[in-house]
């Protein structure tokens, strides 16, 4: 076994030890980040982060078919019926809370109910298709600090697109596919620049649908480079790729991950926004490092190059392994969370080297990948 292999399996079973841990000592249905280091939800039961608790035990499930992360994850999708019951609260990131979760229960279990759900959230998002402007419209009127969401939309939707795509192909419905790829082709165009930096979000008139204004959001400012959305963007349009193998969303991901490459530190673990002022208590942000990484992976394996695989692949391999080194938390029994170093929202000062669930699902996806990888099970073409 070589040094790569041993590390991400010492990583994988570090994982399945802190969940199992983590999963009996949890106060909360569905954490968001970590305070003192241990997770506590400062989300509403509506909130975009609810599917990733549950999905990380389905990612771990799905290789260890240890049942109680399956009851575990089952429970929590039950308890999601109230949010898309009431409907009236759900946003654009249905993607995010029921791809991972009930998607992947229909995957694994072939469960009817997790199906139906999983196409109410799909046409849920359709509906929130602004013709004119030909974007998703991601917040409801007094979600957000903007003073007017009905034009907003933001690059964390490209990773929304997966369950549009996912319900085209289950109903035979291609104006799922249409809406999304209509998104995506907006992204292209409004959110990503020349430099492959990403704006995070873009302001539409919501009746003509022409762009208004750019905000900063959660970056430093409306012209710097938020590295979550940057994250948001390689793997969205990889995913996008992955669906209608339509060669510009493989060009605009490498385009964001060539960026995104070029910006990091020695270490590999980018700072939370690429153009903040940097010196060295400038927070780190692990969770786009993970979602960046896993992106990578999957940016790899969608290339026919064999020299763009290996570098994509082995620019994440030394991503995750830095994660690993530096960040994780199995020998630290006071840390609820898998991966320290998050940093949630910089310009509000919340949740600022922290766990963050998002960055803990990505990592375990990441690795769950670099696992398939390691023993073959991946096309050996994708070994690096
Ligand atoms: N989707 C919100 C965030 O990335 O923080």
């Amino acid at each position: 076994m070589n040094k790569e292999t041993n590390w991400v399996d010492v990583a994988w079973s570090g994982i399945v030890t802190k969940v199992k841990k983590t999963s009996q000592e949890m106060t909360v249905p569905f954490p968001s980040m970590t305070e003192n280091g241990e997770y506590c939800n400062t989300h509403q039961p509506w909130a975009w982060v609810v599917g990733f608790w549950p999905g990380i035990l389905w990612l771990l499930y799905e290789k260890e078919s240890y049942e109680p992360f399956k009851e575990m994850a089952i429970d929590r999708e039950n308890i999601m019926d109230g949010p898309l019951d009431e409907y009236v609260n759900i946003h654009h990131d249905v993607g995010f809370m029921w791809q991972l979760t009930s998607v992947k229960q229909f995957e694994l279990l072939a469960t009817p109910q997790s199906r139906t759900r999983a196409l109410r959230a799909a046409s849920h998002l359709a509906s929130r298709f602004n013709i004119n402007g030909r974007f998703l419209t991601a917040w409801n009127k007094n979600d957000v600090s903007v003073a007017d969401p009905r034009g907003l939309s933001i690059i964390d939707s490209m990773m929304n697109l997966p369950i549009l795509y996912w319900a085209a192909e289950q109903l035979d419905a291609p104006r799922f596919k249409l809406i999304a790829m209509a998104h995506a082709d907006t992204v292209l165009k409004e959110f990503i620049r020349e430099d492959g930096s990403v704006r995070h979000m873009v302001e539409f008139d919501y009746l003509t649908g022409e762009v208004k204004s750019y905000h900063g959001g959660q970056g430093d400012n409306k012209n710097s480079a938020w590295s979550r959305g940057a994250s948001w963007a390689i793997h969205g349009c990889a995913l996008s790729y992955q669906y209608t193998q339509e060669p510009r969303y493989l060009e605009a991901s490498m385009k964001t991950a060539d960026f995104f490459i070029s910006q990091l530190p020695k270490d590999f673990v980018p700072h939370w926004d690429f153009r903040a002022p940097i010196d060295e208590n400038t927070p780190r942000d692990t969770s786009a490092a993970a979602c960046a990484a896993s992106g990578l992976l999957l940016l790899a394996d969608l290339l026919d190059d064999v020299d763009k695989k290996a570098h994509y692949a082995g620019v994440a391999n030394k991503v995750l392994e830095s994660l690993y080194r530096q960040y994780a938390t199995f020998n630290d029994d006071t840390q609820q969370g898998i991966l320290t170093g998050g940093a949630f929202n910089c310009p509000k000062n919340l949740g600022i080297n922290c766990s963050l669930i998002y960055g803990d699902y990505y990592f375990v996806e990441a690795i769950s990948k670099m696992k398939n990888r390691c023993s073959g099970a991946d096309n050996p073409l994708n070994m690096i």
